[in-house]
C-alpha cells in the first residue's frame, strides 16, 4: 500500500471511505441532551462529514436528520419544530424524529404521497446526558457501546464538549504520547517543585521513559515504566485507545479513575473533543509540593459565544489567528515551558499547530511513538478488514469488551510482568456504585 493510499484510509471519515465506514458502525455522542430543547429551534450538526439537524419534538424525543428537507432540498434547521415535527418552511412539508413525512400540505389531497417520501434520518438516543447518534445501517443497529464512564447516571459525570480544528488523529495521539508531558505541560518544572512521592516527581526525574505497547481487546495499550525510587518498586503509568475514537489517559490515581474521552470527527479538519469523568473519583489533579496544581491545571476552558454555524460549536477563544495566546516572556522567565495557559489549550495548540490535516510521510517517529504507531496500524488493519470482509471492528457487537480498559499511575513490585500489573490493578480498581448496582 502507498503512503498516500494509507494516510487517506485512516484519515478521512466521509462516506464511503475506510474510516469513515468503520465510524458508521458505531454509536457516537454527538452533542448534550441539552442542546436541544422540546419545541426549541434545531440544532445544526456537522458529524463525518454529513451536515445533520438534530431536534427535540413536543414529547421529548430527539431526531437527528439530513439537514435537506427530501423535496427540493431546502434545510430543516430553518424549519419549524412544532406539534411532534420539524416541518421544512419551504413548502410546509413535515417530519417526525423517525424521518416519517407527516404532512404535505402544498399537495392536494388527492395528490398526496407523503407515505412515500421519507427524511434521511439517522437513529438517534439518549445516554448519560448526550444524544447519540448512529449513522450506519438503519435496519442493523448495535447495541450502545460499553465504556464504563458512559454508563453511570448523568449526575454521577462531569462532561464537557471542546471543538478541536483538526483531524480526529492527531488531536486523539495527543492522549496516547506520553513523552509530551514532561516537555509541553511540566517542562518548566524540577523535581524541587514536587514531592518525592506525589504523581509527577518521576515524570520530572526521567522526561525519556520507556514503555511496552500492546494490542488490546478495545484497541491498544501502553505502560510507562520507570524506577520508583525505591528498590524493587516500578512506577506505572497505563493508558488506552478504545475503537474508534476514545482515549483513557494516565493522568489519575489507577484505582478510581473513571474517565474517558471521546475524539468525534465532525469532518476531515474539524474533531468534537467530548471529556467524562466520574465526578466520585480523586479529583485533586497533579498538585505541586506547595499543593497548588501544576500551572494551567486548573484555568477553566476560555470559550467564545456558541453560534449556529456548521462550525459554531464549543469553541475556544484561543485559537491559531491569535496564536493560542503564547507568552513569550512567561516562557523565558517562569515556569512554563511552552507559554500558553491551559492543559488543555497547550494540547490543542500543538495539534491544530500541525494544519487541519497532516499527513504521515513528513514525519520521522522515534521509540517514543510507539504507542502512536501501533494505534495507526491496528486502525487501518480494522478499517480494511471491515471494508474488505465485513469483519466488525472491536466493540460493535461485543460493547462489553470496553469494561476492560483502565488507565493511570501506580506503584508495584518490579517482579511482576506488566500486563500481570495491568490485569491484577483492574481486578482490584473501585467501580462505581451505580455501576456495581446495573450489573
Ligand atoms: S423544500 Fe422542503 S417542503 Fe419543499
Ligand atoms: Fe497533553
Amino acid at each position: 500500500m502507498s503512503a498516500t493510499r494509507d494516510n487517506d484510509d485512516i484519515l478521512r471519515v466521509g462516506a464511503g471511505t475506510p474510516m469513515g465506514e468503520l465510524m458508521r458502525q458505531y454509536w457516537l455522542p454527538a452533542a448534550l441532551s441539552s442542546e436541544v430543547a422540546a419545541d426549541g429551534a434545531p440544532l445544526r450538526l456537522m458529524l463525518l462529514g454529513e451536515k445533520l439537524v438534530a431536534f427535540r419534538d413536543s414529547s421529548g424525543r430527539v431526531g437527528v436528520m439530513d439537514h435537506r428537507c427530501p423535496h427540493r432540498c431546502a434545510s430543516l434547521f430553518l424549519g419549524r419544530n412544532e406539534e411532534n415535527g420539524l416541518r421544512c418552511v419551504y413548502h410546509g412539508w413535515k417530519f417526525d424524529v423517525d424521518g416519517n413525512c407527516v404532512d404535505m400540505p402544498s399537495v392536494p389531497p388527492h395528490q398526496d404521497f407523503k407515505d412515500k417520501v421519507r427524511a434521511k434520518a439517522y437513529k438517534a438516543t439518549e445516554r448519560n446526558g448526550l444524544i447519540w447518534v448512529y449513522m450506519g445501517d438503519q435496519a442493523n443497529v448495535p447495541p450502545l457501546p460499553g465504556v464504563e464512564v458512559t454508563l453511570l447516571p448523568e449526575q454521577d459525570v462531569l462532561t464537557n464538549f471542546v471543538q478541536r480544528e483538526c483531524n480526529f488523529v492527531q488531536a486523539l495521539e495527543g492522549d496516547i504520547d506520553t513523552s509530551h508531558f514532561g516537555f509541553l505541560h511540566v517542562g518548566g518544572l524540577t523535581t524541587d517543585d514536587v514531592a518525592e512521592d506525589g504523581p509527577l516527581y518521576h515524570t520530572i526525574l526521567d522526561r525519556a521513559p520507556e514503555y511496552h505497547v500492546m494490542d488490546s481487546p478495545w484497541g491498544t495499550t501502553y505502560g510507562v515504566y520507570r524506577g520508583a525510587g525505591k528498590p524493587g518498586q516500578t512506577y506505572w503509568r497505563f493508558a488506552n485507545f478504545m475503537f474508534p475514537f476514545w482515549t483513557q489517559t494516565p493522568q489519575g490515581n489507577f484505582p478510581g479513575f473513571v474517565h474517558s474521552r471521546a475524539w468525534v470527527p465532525m469532518d476531515d479538519t474539524h474533531t468534537m473533543f467530548i471529556n467524562m469523568f466520574w465526578k466520585g473519583m480523586d479529583q485533586r489533579g497533579l498538585p505541586l509540593k506547595d499543593g497548588t496544581p501544576i500551572p494551567g491545571a486548573r484555568t477553566p476552558f476560555p470559550y467564545a459565544p456558541n453560534t449556529t454555524d456548521w462550525y459554531g460549536r464549543w469553541r475556544l477563544e484561543k485559537n491559531e489567528s491569535n496564536d493560542w495566546g503564547i507568552d513569550r516572556e512567561a516562557m523565558r522567565t517562569g515556569k512554563n515551558f511552552c507559554g500558553i495557559e491551559n492543559i488543555h489549550l497547550q494540547d490543542q495548540a500543538v495539534t491544530e499547530s500541525m494544519g487541519g490535516i497532516t499527513t504521515h510521510d513528513f514525519e520521522h517517529l522515534g521509540p517514543g511513538d510507539q504507542m502512536i504507531a501501533r494505534t495507526r496500524r491496528r486502525l487501518l488493519r480494522a478499517a480494511r478488514a471491515f471494508r474488505e470482509t465485513g469483519e466488525l471492528p472491536p466493540g460493535v457487537r461485543d460493547p462489553e469488551v470496553f469494561l476492560g480498559a483502565r488507565s493511570g499511575f501506580f506503584i508495584c513490585d518490579s517482579a511482576i510482568d506488566w500486563r500481570d500489573a495491568y490485569e491484577m490493578q483492574v481486578a482490584a480498581a473501585q467501580r462505581p456504585a451505580t455501576l456495581r448496582a446495573a450489573e
